[in-house]
């Protein structure tokens, strides 16, 4: 590990946001143990049943839009105002914790809740209310075209070109809270590496990346990244009072 890093990559997964009440994909109650992803979650399901897809998540939003930031989303906007470095934040995510937590640089490669794109015209809104397929678009006016701006399985995910220069820069990534089997996510810590980052896994067991991560922390993230912060700041500013 470094004394001082410039360039701090974070990827977060649904583990970051398990202390805030919301539940993870793949535990034992999790979203996919009760939901079939074939039937929520791909363009297909979409297309063939518009209205069960946007109840599923039009549901999901009042317990999203009620979730409060733990103790890992603060530690990270910590991390960004008080240590001298580039500090991004990329978010698997749909919540809008890290946004709660008054943290920069969020960016969200699956999209978010709180928006829905118009398949007609493009046109992304934002909303935490009902969207359907009697829904019209702002923008264009074509009615029923609006659908949850968030990447179904198959799709491409968002903001890759930035994640992609991010990737480059970073010597420090972070991994926090995500089981590392959804691709091409899984495969960040591995191009992390590659350009020479640092990198540490933070979640409750050792993940099928484990090969990649130069570290484990084992733990709730709401207790280890706190602590981990601290220690990077207490480096940085006992570094600087030599
Ligand atoms: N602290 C740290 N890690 C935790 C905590 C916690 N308090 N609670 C759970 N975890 C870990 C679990 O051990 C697990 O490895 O978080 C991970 C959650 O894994 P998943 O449920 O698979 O969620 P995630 O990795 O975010 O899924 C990735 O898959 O279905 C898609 O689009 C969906 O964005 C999601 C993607």
């Amino acid at each position: 590990m470094k004394e001082k890093y410039n360039n701090i990559l974070i990827l977060t997964g649904a583990g970051i946001s398990a202390e805030s009440g919301l539940a993870t994909f793949r535990s034992e109650n999790g979203l996919w143990n009760n939901h079939r992803v074939e039937d929520v979650a791909t363009i297909e399901a979409y297309h063939k049943n518009p209205d069960y897809v946007h109840d599923f998540y039009n549901n999901m939003k009042p317990e999203l839009w009620n979730a409060r930031p733990n103790n890992a989303h603060l530690a990270i906007t910590k991390l960004q105002q008080e240590y001298p470095a580039e500090v991004h934040i990329i978010t698997q995510n749909i919540d809008t914790l890290h946004e709660k937590a008054k943290s920069k640089n969020v960016h969200h490669i699956h999209g978010q809740i709180n928006q829905a794109v118009c398949l007609h015209c493009g046109k992304v809104i934002e909303t935490w209310g009902d969207v359907s397929s009697e829904t019209v678009c702002e923008s264009c006016g074509v009615m029923g075209m609006m659908k949850p701006n968030i990447v179904f399985f198959g799709e491409d995910l968002l903001c890759m070109n930035k994640v992609e220069e991010l990737l480059r820069k970073a010597d420090l990534f972070l991994s926090v809270g995500t089981s590392g089997v959804v691709f091409p996510a899984a495969s960040f810590v591995q191009t992390a590496k590659y350009y020479g980052a640092d990198t540490v896994e933070f979640n409750l067991e050792a993940t099928s990346n484990n090969f990649y991560f130069d570290r484990h922390i084992m733990g709730k993230a709401g207790e280890t990244l706190p602590k981990f912060v601290e220690d990077l700041l207490n480096q940085v500013h006992y570094k600087s009072s030599l």
